[in-house]
């Protein structure tokens, strides 16, 4: 009898390990729909031990709906020229000390992936090729979860709220290409504006949708009422309680929800090589609650 993949949450506020699949292989329609399942209840999922491909983690991810591409490296191509929808995210130099992939050996602060864009990605997945002996590791975020643990009268104030996500600097802090190093202040900061709380249309659940707390900006607020209410957010989606910390193991695929998830990383030391491949399933227009 054939085994179907099964599912075994961590425990935590979020994350599942999948378990009894291969992902080099064709999916059948039942791990599939398992996987799904699972995806939709846990919002993060790890498979361990998994061999890929570039091309069997672009064929496993499409599986979720149609790529996009990485975004621009700072070179003005994409990282995989010829699977431009391959994300390389390392702090390694090639023999010519020319840079494999991105973000470095920092700390990515807590964010969602390409919130910076009206349509951001609806999901992402990354597969661990090399990793650090320390540091480097994943933490999510359940914002459902946070959503759900406000007080009534914060989800009524946030409701109809809208924000400003900055496009001028990456996770890491750095500034991207052609944007200027500082505004006048955060209400002129270029960037998306998506509402604070955000609705899933097929299931009606809501989530906190906060993107990242640096350059944000609550439209319609003085500035200093803006930075009041999203500390007060962020020290709320920030708790322990929401957060579940993935410890890389080399040949862990983890995919997340990019809609309902905050993700960060730790630093770790840059004699250190960590090499990741990524890739990014598109979305669409957050709706509002
Ligand atoms: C990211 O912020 O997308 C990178 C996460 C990681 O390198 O673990």
């Amino acid at each position: 009898m054939r085994i179907v993949a099964k599912a075994i949450p961590t425990g935590a506020a979020l994350g599942a390990d999948i378990v009894d699949i291969d992902l080099s292989d064709e999916l059948g329609a039942d791990d599939l729909e398992a996987i799904k399942q699972a995806w939709a209840e846990h919002l993060v999922l790890r498979f361990r031990g998994q061999h890929l491909s570039d091309e069997d983690l672009l064929r496993f991810s499409r599986h979720f709906g149609p790529l996009d591409k990485a975004p621009i490296n700072p070179y003005g191509t994409t990282w995989v020229p010829d699977n431009p929808e391959v994300n390389v995210i390392s702090n390694i130099l090639d023999d010519t000390g020319k840079r494999i992939g991105g973000l470095g050996d920092g700390e990515c602060v807590w964010h969602a992936d390409m919130t910076y864009n009206d349509d951001p990605v609806h999901a992402c997945t990354l597969y661990a090729k090399e990793i650090p002996e320390i540091g480097g590791d994943t933490g999510f975020a359940n914002m459902v979860a946070a959503y759900e643990a406000l007080s009534d009268e914060l989800k009524v104030r946030l409701t109809g709220m809208e924000c400003k996500h900055d496009k001028t600097r990456n996770s890491t802090g750095q500034l991207r290409k052609g944007f200027e190093e500082s505004y006048p202040d955060v209400s002129h900061v270029p960037g998306a504006v998506h509402p604070m709380v955000r609705r899933d249309p097929e299931t009606g659940r809501c989530a906190l949708y906060p993107g990242r707390r640096h350059n944000a900006y609550v439209l319609g607020l003085s500035v200093d009422e803006s930075e009041a209410l999203l500390d007060e957010i962020w020290a709320h989606v920030s708790k322990p309680e929401f957060a579940w910390t993935q410890h890389w193991q080399v040949d862990d695929l983890v995919m997340w929800d990019n809609r309902y998830c905050l993700h960060r990383r730790d630093a770790f030391s840059p004699d250190a090589r960590r090499h990741m491949r990524r890739t990014q399933i598109g979305g669409d227009r957050p709706v509002a609650a």
